[in-house]
């Protein structure tokens, strides 16, 4: 595996690849890797000829409260585990490559960026859109792969790649959870052996308001509600939202037609978490997706 830390030569690098017609697959990264990461990393394997993951904690994303400084590195641990993967390419570059003095534009997109995260993190969307624009500049990808448990992070971006008319193929693969169904997440990590317990509570919610809509619920609120309900009974939880909104537009859903996104953002102590579940309605049978 090589390593890259500037822009300059790993454009050189891509460039490269692709004139000798070869595919290149890039997996965006904040590093402190896990198996969430590595099915992006193999999925873009089997698709592409030569994959490139980039670590990178983007400070642009991180609001001034937010936990950018504290946010978990393992620099040794990550490239350890992507050259057993095999990939080809660690693309790693420093804050003052990415952002050098004097930097001042950014990529804002407006309505799917708003709501849900958007209204509890102003500013991350846009951090995210300019510094997933900046490494597909780098890393000139054919295709790139993102994970649906940040299923606004994959609208966002699709959002950018259509309206820019970015060249390059965005593919969303499935969340993988623990064995008792907790999202993986690099956040996961700061959670006590007691958070991880009440962390759970995630998955039972999205687990039930699933089986509800199976079973022919389609009032929005009141999914939304009983989500509320159990989640509130754990004591260390608090609620950023727990919505039902449509998949791709992001807007609230009053009933479920068609494919709506059920989407949470709880607390555990001092740890944020968010999960989610996609659902279709079609000719009143509810199927449940990624
Ligand atoms: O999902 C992440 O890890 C980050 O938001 C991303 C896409 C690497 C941009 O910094």
């Amino acid at each position: 595996m090589k390593t890259l830390v500037s822009v300059a030569e790993m454009q050189v690098a891509a460039a490269g690849v692709r004139g000798a017609g070869r595919s290149i697959g890039l997996v965006p990264t904040m590093g402190a890797l896990h198996e969430g990461h590595l099915s992006l990393v193999r999925r873009a394997q089997q698709e592409c000829d030569v994959t490139v993951v980039s670590v990178f904690v983007n400070p642009a994303q991180f609001g001034p409260n937010e936990d950018y400084l504290n946010y978990p590195r393992d620099p040794e641990h990550d490239r350890g585990r992507l050259e057993r993967e095999g990939v080809d390419f660690l693309f790693a570059p420093t804050v003052e490559e990415m952002y050098p003095p004097g930097f001042q534009s950014y990529v804002t997109v407006e309505q799917v960026a708003a709501p849900l995260e958007g209204e509890f993190r102003p500013g991350h969307f846009r951090g995210v859109a300019t510094v997933v624009a900046k490494l597909f500049q780098a890393v000139q990808p054919h295709r790139a792969y993102f994970g649906q448990k940040d299923a606004q992070q994959c609208v966002v971006v699709q959002r950018m790649v259509r309206d820019l008319h970015l060249p390059v193929e965005i593919v969303v693969c499935p969340i993988v959870r623990e064995t008792d169904g907790l999202a993986m997440s690099s956040r996961n990590a700061y959670l006590n052996a007691e958070e991880r317990r009440a962390a759970l509570v995630l998955y039972r919610a999205l687990s039930g308001a699933r089986e509800r809509l199976q079973q022919g619920e389609r009032d929005s609120a009141s999914i939304a509600a009983e989500m509320r309900r159990l989640i509130e009974q754990e004591p260390s939880a608090r609620i950023d939202y727990a919505a039902v909104v449509d998949a791709e537009t992001l807007a609230p859903v009053e009933r479920v037609t068609g494919r709506v996104l059920v989407a949470l953002a709880v607390w555990i102590g001092r740890v944020r978490l968010i999960d989610n579940v996609v659902v279709e309605e079609h000719d009143g049978r509810v199927t449940s997706l990624l």
